[in-house]
């Protein structure tokens, strides 16, 4: 053997470390750099969440604890499914893993083999993509229909492509388009899934960020039978760093989820726990106010992106992010969005990192502040406007 690398896995060997980092790690050595590329709240954890964890730690509650989660904070999440997305999940449906991300991939192991099928709709969160080159899986991919100023699904070329898929992939609200999908829309989805024996993964992770006035449906409450409900703490409560998500599945693959779960992890921590029961029971209004921020921060970007030169974007209905065009300078967008940074030292992560149909496009994110979101914007109008004759 010549080196070490020969073991590693094909499928692992060919991939690439995520591009939602790498434009971020170029510009770190900039004082004057701006971040528009991970999806990071830039809020504080609210105080109350802070302080049940000060008091968990104090109080020695600092072992392992039941490995699908603390029984309150199952219980309280099953509470919450119910009132929030009317989906009827008892406590013993739940599992509390490291972030929605460790729930997305213990779904993954238990379901999904080599050569399986695994339905997208893209551009999507990347990790998706990932995890499914991970297990040697195949990508059946659905393009969203970019209209310009908004996305649309594409359910005929869905029922070309859900035959037989183990899983299908929703994120409503999507990361990276900001879209919202409409009740019929995600409907005519439930029934083509349930028609061809697949399973629904439904990542809600972004439900609180919805400006779109439209209701959010959740599959689980139409296809409960059906559908594994994916959603977590980082995003609604500003606990990115805290690793706490949750899942709810239907009752005769428990077994399954839990014994993946806790071979990876044993549990999620007992402290982190303890501080995500309180964020659900505890006030709410920090969750609002950062999502009219959100709301405030959308718009500003929105209006700045919409202004420059040859970019098309859709406005965001939901999530933290916006998916412009910007494919007039050049359709190698990991190519454009490293110049972009070079030039302008703002980070931006390139749409093709989101998949194919991403090609051409920048991810900018939204959550950061005004200020940073507006001297982005004014560099990258500069950027453009004095180099357009370069291109
Ligand atoms: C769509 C989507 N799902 C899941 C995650 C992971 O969330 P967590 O921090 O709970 O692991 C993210 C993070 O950006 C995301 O955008």
């Amino acid at each position: 053997m010549e080196s070490l690398e020969e073991w590693v896995l094909p499928q692992i060997k060919h991939m690439t470390f995520t591009g939602i980092w790498r434009v971020t790690l170029m510009l770190s050595n900039y004082k004057d750099s701006v971040y528009l590329s991970t999806g990071e709240p830039d809020f504080d954890t609210p105080p109350n969440v802070i302080k049940a964890a000060e008091d968990a730690m104090k109080n020695g509650k600092t072992h392992y604890v039941d490995p699908s989660g603390l029984k309150e904070l199952r219980e309280e999440i099953s509470k919450k499914l119910k009132r929030d997305n009317s989906i009827e999940a008892s406590p013993d449906q739940v599992i509390v893993p490291v972030g929605a991300e460790e729930a997305l991939a213990t779904v993954f192991q238990a379901f999904v083999s080599v050569g399986d099928k695994v339905t997208v709709f893209t551009p999507a969160y990347s990790l998706y993509l990932d995890l499914i080159q991970m297990r040697g899986a195949r990508l059946s991919a659905v393009n969203l229909i970019d209209e310009g100023d908004r996305f649309r699904v594409d359910l005929e070329k869905l029922k070309e492509s859900i035959t037989g898929s183990k899983l299908i992939i929703l994120n409503n609200p999507s990361n990276p388009t900001g879209y919202v999908m409409n009740d019929e829309e995600i409907r005519a989805i439930v029934d083509l899934a349930v028609e061809h024996g697949t399973i629904i993964v439904s990542d809600e992770i972004y439900e609180k960020m919805n400006y779109s006035g439209k209701r959010l449906l959740s599959p689980a409450s139409i296809a409960p039978e059906n559908t594994i409900t994916i959603n977590g703490f980082s995003k609604a409560y500003a606990m990115t760093g805290w690793r706490i998500g949750y899942l709810a599945a239907p009752k005769e693959v428990m077994e399954a989820l839990k014994i993946v779960h806790h071979t990876n992890v044993i549990s999620a921590s007992s402290i982190s726990q303890y501080a995500a029961l309180e964020a659900l029971r505890g006030p709410q209004d920090s969750v609002k106010k950062m999502v009219s921020e959100y709301a405030r921060r959308m718009e500003l970007l929105y209006g700045g992106l919409k202004r420059l030169p040859n970019v098309r974007v859709a406005k965001p209905e939901g999530a933290i992010y916006a998916f412009p065009d910007f494919s007039f300078y050049g359709k190698d967008d990991d190519e454009f969005s490293v110049r972009l940074a070079r030039a302008t030292h703002v980070a931006t992560v390139p749409g093709s990192t989101f998949g194919e149909a991403g090609r051409g496009h920048l991810r900018f994110t939204f959550a950061a502040s005004p200020e940073s979101i507006r001297t982005a914007l004014s560099r990258i109008e500069e950027f453009l406007s004095s180099k357009s004759d370069a291109y």
